[in-house]
């Protein structure tokens, strides 16, 4: 399908478990999901369009395209909602996503070992802004895996915009899917260890992902506590479903170890902010974010009573 020009550039080896992965992200296309047709009509729209070039103009990932009516661009984009990662800034529409992923970007992109020429994978990639971020740090291939369909679409519309798109790739799949495969130099696992089921799996996983001595990025919720403390979410986290465990730091390292990772370095903790995590029109007029999941009376609290999200960089080495 869309992404058949990778396989062309990487190497035999590379190549062959690349196909493996296209062959299931493909498959994927063809569940039965009422929304595609509305999801391929905004592609179909967005085709029209002459495309443009990609830039970072702070904090916006900007494409410039000549000849882009907004009356198309943006019920075509509407068609997509919700926008959850972002920003993107389309000429002079700007596609306020319910985050504001630069700020994560800064955080993380000071402490880690710089990306030019590394293959890198972004498991849970959602639609791709920081996929598309490190392809513009100088990835020579950057691969996003996400099973959610309506981010992968969110990804191929704004690639579809790019006249030379950068080296980004986005596959709809699980990383559980994939084939275990030592081919990339940096992976990253943002925001996703806390939706697993089976956090060490997850770790083992990401570690039989990596080359040798290749780079971990693992940020993920925590809470406050020694080793050994987990939080363990009864029903909702902060309204969120599928939330499994929240570690303590310390724990959260002794998992690292536990999975044979080397030099594990914490760089970053920080409590998530209503700057960082806001209601936007293009998460849905009425939609509700961060500030609607917090205790009313003290924001130290979830709506459920449990402690407001923190989240923490964890940096470590096969
Ligand atoms: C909270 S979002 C984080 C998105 C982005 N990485 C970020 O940091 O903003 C988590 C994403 O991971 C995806 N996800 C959850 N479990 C996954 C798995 N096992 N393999 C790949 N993606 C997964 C979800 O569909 C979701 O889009």
């Amino acid at each position: 399908m869309f992404a058949d020009e990778i396989t062309s550039i990487y190497g035999p080896v590379f190549n062959i478990t690349l196909n493996k992965w296209l062959d299931l992200s493909n498959k994927s296309y063809l569940v039965n999901n009422g929304n595609i047709p509305k999801w391929e009509q905004a592609l179909d729209l967005l085709k029209t369009s002459k495309n443009g070039t990609l830039s970072f103009q702070s904090p916006y990932l900007a494409i410039d395209c000549v000849g882009l009516e907004s009356e198309i661009l943006q019920p075509a984009l509407e068609k997509l909602m919700p926008w959850r990662k972002g920003p993107f800034k389309i000429n002079e529409l700007k596609l306020e996503s319910e985050w504001q992923g630069d700020l994560k970007w800064q955080r993380i992109i000071k402490h880690i070992q710089p990306l030019k020429g590394r293959k890198v994978l972004d498991v849970g990639s959602g639609n791709g802004y920081f996929t598309l971020r490190m392809a513009l740090a100088g990835a020579e291939l950057a691969l996003g895996i996400e099973p959610f369909l309506l981010f992968n679409y969110q990804f191929r519309a704004i690639n579809s915009l790019i006249e030379s798109p950068p080296n980004a790739h986005m596959l709809s799949l699980r990383l559980e899917e994939m084939e275990k495969a030592a081919v990339f130099n940096t992976v990253f696992s943002m925001g996703v260890l806390y939706h697993q089921r089976d956090h060490m799996a997850h770790l083992k996983q990401l570690k039989q992902m990596l080359t040798p001595e290749g780079e971990l990025i693992l940020e993920t919720l925590i809470v406050d506590g020694p080793k050994g403390h987990t939080l363990v979410p009864k029903d909702r986290y902060a309204r969120m479903r599928n939330v499994h465990c929240l570690p303590s730091v310390e724990t959260l390292v002794s998992w690292l170890k536990e999975a044979k990772f080397k030099k594990i370095k914490v760089v970053d903790i920080c409590k998530t902010s209503i700057m960082e995590q806001r209601r936007t029109k293009w998460i849905g007029e009425n939609s509700a974010s961060l500030e609607d999941f917090l205790d009313p009376s003290n924001d130290q609290l979830t709506i459920e009573g449990l402690p407001a999200p923190k989240r923490v960089i964890v940096i470590a080495q096969k």
